[in-house]
């Protein structure tokens, strides 16, 4: 009996460990809030959260983990010289996008180490990329982090830069998280029925 008791912690152990094995997001808050707090100290509207925009964030993100900053990567490029992706098609079509509606957008990768968090908002707020924070276009913004590289999307109203879904599967990543917690839920309570 007790062995089935064991087992069945267990695989409900791994199984939430499995389930809840996504990155934290809570340094990309404190950056959206900075950048939040910069765009209102020059009476600009806030930027709103764009799930698919942070989608493609995170994939950028991902392609970039592995370089090193330097002095010629992330805010210190010179518009316009960052490095192009040959897959970026699969990016946008992974993250529900389309060339069509994300080409006014905006992509802005810095490489920050250790992500000081101070640091990574003034290589938003005091580099080249402050032109584009200012602008008014942009009413959206996505924000992906791997290792030492965090990249910024910022999304328009429009329809050319809206990054609205290709395809209608918005809430997957809400799910996800939902079943996490559901799980994580369930396996304290089963354990502290379990240890009575
Ligand atoms: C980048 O760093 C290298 C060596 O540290 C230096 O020689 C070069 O001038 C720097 N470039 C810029 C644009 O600051
Ligand atoms: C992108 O979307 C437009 C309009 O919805 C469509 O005509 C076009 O075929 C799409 N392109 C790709 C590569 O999916
Ligand atoms: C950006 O981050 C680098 C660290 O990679 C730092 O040396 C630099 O001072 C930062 N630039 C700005 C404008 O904050
Ligand atoms: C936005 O920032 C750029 C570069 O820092 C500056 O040249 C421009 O005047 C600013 N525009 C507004 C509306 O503040």
């Amino acid at each position: 009996m007790a062995t089935t008791h064991l087992c069945f912690l267990l695989t409900l152990l791994l199984a939430s460990i499995f389930v809840s094995n996504h990155p934290v997001r809570c340094d990309d808050d404190d950056l959206h809030r900075g950048i939040n707090r910069y765009r209102a100290s020059l009476n600009l509207p806030a930027l709103v959260e764009n799930d698919n925009a942070e989608c493609l964030a995170d994939e950028i993100a991902e392609k970039f983990k592995n370089q090193p900053c330097t002095n010629t990567t992330g805010s210190n490029t010179i518009s316009g010289s960052e490095p192009q992706f040959a897959d970026f098609p699969n990016l946008l079509a992974k993250c529900h996008l389309n060339v069509s509606n994300t080409r006014d957008g905006t992509i802005m990768p810095a490489c920050v180490p250790n992500r000081v968090a101070d640091l990574v908002l003034t290589n938003f707020t005091k580099s080249q990329y402050s032109g584009k924070l200012n602008d008014t276009k942009y009413t959206g913004i996505g924000i992906g982090t791997e290792d030492d590289w965090v990249v910024v999307i910022l999304t328009t109203s429009t329809a050319e830069g809206s990054f609205a879904s290709a395809v209608a599967s918005k809430n997957t990543p809400t799910l996800v998280s939902q079943i996490g917690l559901f799980s994580q839920l369930l396996f304290l309570m089963l354990s502290s029925v379990l240890l009575l």
